[in-house]
């Protein structure tokens, strides 16, 4: 089997790790540019100020994305680049930038797939509460319509929020994202809430303009298993799946949050300050939705947890098997029988093609790209070659899953590898790499082409047909 002509193989990168020119041309400070400053949080205090300074070398990547034959490339756009303080004046020279990548892109034929929020915020609304204030959503929704209007002529391929459970959280309940709160189960569940609105809000604004693309969200998708057929145990990998997918996917696919997460946050009173209104606009924008992106790497495998609360703030932040959910009602390990990354991270194509078949039995049909998935590994520098094997094989059995998920008739349209080029890895700095294309941090970032650049390159060439 070939993928079909319209089925993208990209690869994918978000603002904050790549582009660095953190404070040039009039770009606001966001809430990233301040928190990887805070002493301790980063790996040897990397920070994204340079990045791989994709900002400036934007035509030498692009150059090589055509080289490697990529269909599509995802990207973000950085919120405080085009209006600096959140919601007053828009930058013109923003708006320059993404209209060169974007035109770059299009000079090779390369189809601009848009990520209107991965995580950086400008840092005045975050004072202000972040996704805690509804005037976020607001000013969220305002600088969608900016990137709609300005872009929307060449950018056919939307996404409003990448992972919306990372940010909220690591924001509001382990603490190691911005803004750092910890265990405020409150707050996270009302920012997750006011995300939905926003995506939603965004999703309406943007039909009405009519320019005839597609728009969706991208979530982790990050099925639970349950360890064996204990029954408690597969209770607990319910409520996993309650908690982490039915109340990400439900508000978006259909309008609606799950009874069993609503009637346990009614019991905790955790349950968001929403008005009739809010929840009408989630139910009017969810059959508009064209598709779901979903970030997959690993799914979780999920036993009762037993571990007493003191240990649930002390779950892990690397998305490793290990810790406790925040209610305490399960736990994620790792299994004996299971292969796992050098961070700890299980390798499990299988359980992707098992998880896609549980979202097409909750959610049906819906259009869905595989927007990130990939190997976070350090790579090997052998006689002057990155040799990234590894990172070959997982790729080529994942991709295989999805070719299986296909002949399943699962209707997954597009690939993206995460991610194109090395870049900054969060909280792990650049010493977790991801990407096909290996910059050297000792060496003015120069770039070096990585055993699986060649490697992709035939893939795509071939449309998979030897995967
Ligand atoms: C998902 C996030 O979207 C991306 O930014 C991150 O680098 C990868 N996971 C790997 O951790």
């Amino acid at each position: 089997m070939k993928f079909p002509k319209d089925f993208f193989l990209g690869a994918a990168s978000a603002a904050y790790q790549v582009e660095g020119a953190w404070n040039e041309d009039g770009k606001g400070i966001s809430n990233w540019d301040l928190f990887t400053k805070i002493p301790g949080k980063t790996f040897e205090g990397t920070n994204g100020d340079v990045a791989v300074d994709h900002y400036h070398r934007y035509k030498e990547d692009i150059k090589l994305m055509a080289e490697m034959g990529l269909d599509s490339y995802r990207f973000s756009v950085s919120w405080a680049r085009i209006i600096p303080d959140g919601d007053g004046e828009v930058n013109k020279k923003g708006i320059e930038f993404y209209n060169n990548l974007i035109n770059e892109c299009l000079k090779y034929g390369i189809v601009p797939f848009v990520t209107l929020y991965h995580w950086d915020m400008p840092n005045v609304l975050e004072e202000k509460g972040g996704w805690t204030n509804k005037h976020t959503v607001d000013a969220f929704v305002k600088y969608a319509k900016t990137c709609f209007e300005a872009f929307g002529d060449r950018v056919k391929h939307w996404i409003t929020f990448n992972e919306t459970i990372v940010f909220c959280q690591k924001g509001y309940l382990t603490g190691s994202h911005p803004p750092g709160i910890i265990n405020d189960v409150k707050k996270y569940f009302e920012a997750t809430h006011n995300v939905f609105t926003a995506h939603a809000k965004s999703v309406l604004e943007y039909k009405k303009l009519r320019q005839f693309g597609e728009i969706g969200i991208t979530h982790v998708f990050s099925p639970a298993f349950s360890v064996d057929d204990n029954k408690e145990n597969v209770a607990a990998a319910y409520h996993a799946n309650q908690y982490e997918i039915a109340w990400y996917y439900d508000p978006i696919l259909k309008g609606t949050y799950p009874k069993y997460v609503l009637d346990q946050l009614k019991e905790n009173n955790w349950t968001p300050a929403w008005t009739e209104e809010e929840l009408n606009i989630l139910r009017e924008a969810a059959p508009k939705n064209d598709f779901i992106g979903l970030n997959y790497y690993q799914p979780q495998r999920v036993i009762k947890n037993t571990v007493d609360a003191e240990e649930h703030a002390k779950a892990h932040c690397d998305g490793a098997p290990g810790n406790a959910s925040f209610d305490g009602a399960y736990r994620t390990v790792s299994m004996k029988d299971k292969v796992y990354t050098k961070w700890g991270w299980e390798i499990a194509p299988d359980a992707l093609v098992e998880g896609l078949r549980l979202l097409k039995s909750e959610y049906g049909d819906i259009k869905l790209y595989i927007t990130e998935n990939g190997l976070g590994d350090a790579d090997p520098i052998i006689e002057d070659e990155v040799m990234d094997v590894p990172r070959i094989k997982f790729i080529e059995t994942h991709l295989k899953a999805v070719k299986k998920a296909i002949s399943e008739g699962i209707n997954l349209k597009g690939y993206y590898a995460w991610s194109v080029i090395d870049l900054l890895s969060w909280l792990n700095g650049y010493k977790k790499q991801y990407g096909f294309i290996y910059v050297d941090h000792k060496n003015n970032l120069e770039r070096k082409k990585k055993l699986s650049f060649y490697w992709y390159k035939k893939v795509i060439e071939e449309r998979g047909e030897n995967i």
